[in-house]
């Protein structure tokens, strides 16, 4: 049976790799993809997302797009990583159906509408558009099946802050109302993507299909810097949703910091903290697997 899923992405080098699983592996039934500002602007992540549907000949699947700024801050972004189109130069074809906005009422319409429980949520970018789901619509929030966002970082060092990951920093005060709602919500870390990684020999080994080739294409850019491999953060959320035994789960009581300092959205283990279901282990060679099995 497959999963009936909604995928909130920031598109992205690894949110693509991330979405060609999902739409290749064949164990998903794709709802659609809500678009939220995270590694570049809210334009970019929307026209990548259409434009990774447009590659698999998917544009019956609707691109819906959301946030263009987080909560209460300025947003930050990875230009860096991820270069100034979001995907390194990396061309897609044009996207043949134009986006919808308003993905939070979209989203609220879409779980109102549906039996209670049968949506889970992939977030794979910062978590503003969920947050202003729990916010304005809580009855709808309250049917999803489950929520899966890759976020966070525990005992890993951060790639946002010393401490702070950057999804979460990126909206910490999103970050807080999702893991403060009653809904059922599972994070993958840092301490978890960081060890699911790609190098020369696996992106090469991906080719022979069109999700493959795309997927090496894509990873090719990723390896920036000539670095020998780079982590699958993304991937690890839909490897999570289809494969749950490869990951070890633990219950955490984690506050997050809503400061101003370079740490805002990080994570810590404290007594009065939220019950937080995160990854923190992974069968990294069966996830591997897994991964470049789903995109053949
Ligand atoms: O920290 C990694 C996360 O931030 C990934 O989702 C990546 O796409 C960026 O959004
Ligand atoms: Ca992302």
């Amino acid at each position: 049976m497959n999963r009936r899923v909604v995928i909130d992405t920031d598109p992205g080098l690894d949110d693509a790799v991330a979405i060609l699983f999902a739409l290749a592996s064949g164990r998903f039934d794709i709802l659609g993809l809500t678009t939220v500002a995270g590694n570049i602007g809210l334009e970019r992540t929307t026209s990548n997302a259409g434009g990774l549907l447009a590659v698999m000949d998917r544009s019956d699947i609707p691109v819906i797009s959301g946030a263009s700024t987080a909560m209460l801050r300025d947003n930050i972004d990875a230009i860096v990583i991820h270069g100034v189109d979001g995907l390194r130069g990396i061309t897609l074809p044009p996207t043949t159906v134009t986006a919808q906005t308003g993905a939070v009422e979209w989203l609220a319409e879409t779980l109102l509408t549906a039996p209670s429980g049968s949506i889970d949520i992939l977030a794979l970018g910062p978590l503003t558009n969920i947050g202003r789901l729990v916010n304005e619509h809580p009855e709808a929030a309250g049917r999803i099946g489950q929520l899966i966002a890759m976020g966070g970082a525990i005992v890993e060092p951060g790639n946002a802050g010393p401490a702070s990951e950057f999804n979460f920093a990126s909206d910490p005060e999103a970050t807080a109302v999702v893991l403060r709602s009653d809904i059922k919500t599972t994070i993958v870390p840092l301490d978890v993507t960081r060890r699911v990684r790609a190098d020369r020999a696996y992106v090469e080994a991906l080719r022979g299909s069109l999700a493959g080739d795309t997927a090496a294409d894509i990873l090719t850019a990723y390896l920036l810097d000539d670095k020998q491999s780079r982590p699958l953060h993304d991937p690890c959320v839909m490897l999570l949703a289809v494969a749950p035994d490869l990951f070890d789960i633990e219950i955490h009581r984690l506050s997050i910091n809503l400061g101003d300092g370079p740490d805002a959205g990080a994570l810590t283990d404290s007594e009065t903290g939220t019950p937080v279901a995160v990854a923190m282990r992974v069968d990294v060679q069966g996830a591997l697997d897994l991964l470049s099995s789903g995109l053949r």
